[in-house]
């Protein structure tokens, strides 16, 4: 596997950062996972706008232009020779000697891109049997919204999840379920219309989920962004979760509980139908 570094591309093996650069000693460093899907990148333009946002919410140099990112995106894929990928992209604030204060102006910031295969039948194959989830404290902070690598609480809450045989965690604050450790968390109320957690500073706005509203809106499915209760979740007829990586996943368990039927619903089956096809 070939890694871009730091403006080199390099086997995997001898990518290497710095002891001191402030990712590693800080988690001072955002960043982002997008697919490629038949050697195409999917929702590329939403993943480049949020991280704009997380560099600007963090008064963070870019480390290129879009252009320039873009063309490295594709070379990183072309030369681990992907036809479907799941790429990683990293920004750092840099290199510095340890102090919690900025790097001085003009540091630059760390770039690293890694690409490996994505195993589309993996996820078809959950999509069709559906997944289990357990609820989980969302003891994040006040930032979730930024898409920084400060990921130990969301580390956390998979592994709680992994060891309970799930496959994700709802996280819950207050008694409501803001999102999953790495996709956001729907359910489909009585009516068939969708629930999600709007956006704001306690959940990540997924690009998944903003396409999955577009879908919606056009297979006239009602979206409504209003935060839902963990008790609401287990009793909705169906639940599911978006992210780059597992596009719509019908949800059919939580802590144990069967949603709805148990099987995948309908509304969530159409949505993951209507996703893939948009953005193929
Ligand atoms: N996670 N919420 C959290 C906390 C996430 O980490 C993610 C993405 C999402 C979904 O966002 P999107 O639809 O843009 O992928 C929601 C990625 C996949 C990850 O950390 O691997």
């Amino acid at each position: 596997r070939i890694a871009y570094v730091n403006g080199q591309y390099v086997p995997v093996s001898k990518a290497m950062v710095h002891i001191e650069d402030r990712g590693y000693q800080f988690a001072d460093g955002i960043y982002e996972v997008c697919t490629v899907v038949n050697g195409r990148y999917w929702d590329m333009e939403g993943h480049l706008a949020r991280l704009d946002r997380s560099l600007r919410e963090l008064q963070m140099d870019a480390p290129m232009d879009h252009a320039a990112l873009r063309v490295v995106m594709k070379e990183v894929v072309r030369r681990n020779r992907l036809k479907n990928a799941l790429v990683y992209m990293q920004v750092t604030r840099g290199v510095a000697p340890r102090n919690h204060a900025f790097p001085p102006e003009g540091t630059p910031p760390s770039l690293v891109i890694t690409a490996r295969r994505f195993n589309l039948n993996r996820g078809d194959a959950l999509a069709e049997s559906g997944v289990s989830v357990i609820s989980h404290p969302d003891i994040r902070w006040g930032r979730v919204d930024i898409k920084t690598v400060g990921l130990l609480p969301n580390a956390l809450a998979k592994q709680a999840a992994s060891e309970a045989g799930a496959y994700e965690a709802f996280l819950v604050r207050d008694g409501y379920v803001t999102e999953c450790s790495s996709s956001n968390a729907w359910i489909v109320d009585e009516s068939g219309a969708l629930v999600t957690h709007p956006k704001g500073n306690t959940i990540l706005g997924g690009i998944t989920r903003q396409t999955a509203i577009a879908c919606a809106e056009e297979l006239q499915i009602k979206v409504i962004e209003r935060p839902f209760t963990l008790e609401e979740a287990k009793a909705a007829p169906e639940a599911f979760l978006t992210s780059a990586t597992s596009f719509v996943t019908p949800v059919t368990a939580i802590d144990g509980v069967r949603i709805g039927s148990g099987k995948p619903g309908p509304v969530a089956r159409r949505l993951r139908e209507a996703y893939k096809a948009r953005a193929a």
